[in-house]
């Protein structure tokens, strides 16, 4: 294991802030060597608990198989048919399940009932969505872009859309990558002020970090184009009022011709065709969506061969 990694060991990870630059471009190298073959960690043996409070095909499906993998096993512990649905605490829980598992990774609404787990257990708690982040995303999202390009360093990854969990994992990580980090909302959907400032303190002056309500300047000589639905799990109920808000943020070819002339195209999915990307970008040859999806698989299983100490 890389130096930089084996100070990971027994950490959690709730926010992409949670690794330092080193750390995050030697997991995407590992990511790398486990997706060629070139590294086979092994977790024989260990289990990786899942509680996920939202709907989740990739990140539910890639934890498990990536434990599979690595010679580990998962354990789904849906909240509906746990203690934790009934309101077992939080506090409780983690205590519990600290002494079966070897790591938890959860998805759910806020920050702090992640950060409450983690305080409680003593044993790494992997942040799988909160409304937040989605850190592990964008290490899969980086590992992608890096495959197109080969250092991603000083190029511009654009996000087009809702400046919620995604873009803030963007951005964090982006700025501990070097990549330039541009974020295209409109107005009342900006990303958080404070993760601004924290990806602007990462940067430092690095690279760029910058918000706007011109999704032709955001993607302007773009290397990556990146969105997300418009209304996020939890938000269902403002659908029609977001398609209203967010017209003319479809990345579509028009807005693509704007991009880098080999810029990618990258989604986390779900899609919805239609509204957050036309139904040619998502097939067209720029698009990486579904290698992005497949990286989900190989970043994590570099995530979990870091957190829990693998060898090899
Ligand atoms: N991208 C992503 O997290 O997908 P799921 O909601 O299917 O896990
Ligand atoms: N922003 C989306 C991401 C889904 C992977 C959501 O939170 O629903």
């Amino acid at each position: 294991m890389a130096a930089e990694l084996s100070a990971l060991k027994g950490l959690d990870f709730l926010s992409s802030a949670d690794l330092n630059g080193a750390q995050t471009q030697a997991l995407l190298t590992l990511a790398a060597d486990i997706k060629a073959g070139r590294r086979n960690p092994r977790l024989d043996g260990k289990v990786l608990g899942l509680i996920f409070s939202k709907a989740s095909t990739r990140t539910r499906v890639s934890f498990t198989v990536a434990m599979a993998r690595l010679g580990g096993q998962t354990i789904d512990l849906n909240p509906s048919v746990s203690q934790v649905g009934r309101g077992e605490p939080i506090e409780d829980t983690a205590r519990v399940l600290s002494r079966y598992l070897n790591a938890v990774a959860i998805r759910t609404f806020a920050q702090s009932d992640l950060q409450a787990y983690a305080d409680a257990a003593s044993i790494p708690i992997i942040n799988a969505l909160t409304d937040l982040e989605h850190p592990c995303q964008a290490l899969a999202d980086y590992l992608t872009m890096q495959e197109a390009f080969g250092s991603i360093e000083g190029l511009t990854m654009t996000y087009v859309g809702d400046g919620n969990n995604v873009a803030h994992s963007l951005l964090i990580a982006g700025a501990l990558l070097g990549v330039n980090v541009r974020i295209g909302c409109p107005a009342g959907f900006y990303p958080l002020e404070q993760v601004v400032a924290q990806a602007k303190a990462i940067a430092a002056g690095r690279s760029e970090i910058a918000i706007c309500e011109d999704p032709t300047e955001a993607v302007r000589g773009a290397h990556a184009v990146y969105t997300d639905v418009w209304a996020s799990m939890g938000q269902e109920e403002e659908q029609s009022t977001r398609v209203q808000a967010f017209r003319g943020f479809c990345v579509d070819e028009a807005l693509m011709s704007h991009a880098d002339a080999k810029a990618i195209v990258l989604h986390c999915l779900p899609a919805h065709r239609g509204e957050e990307i036309s139904a040619e970008v998502m097939e067209s040859s720029a698009s990486r969506i579904f290698d992005q999806a497949e990286n989900r698989l190989h970043a994590q299983q570099a995530l979990l061969a870091t957190l829990l100490g693998a060898e090899g």
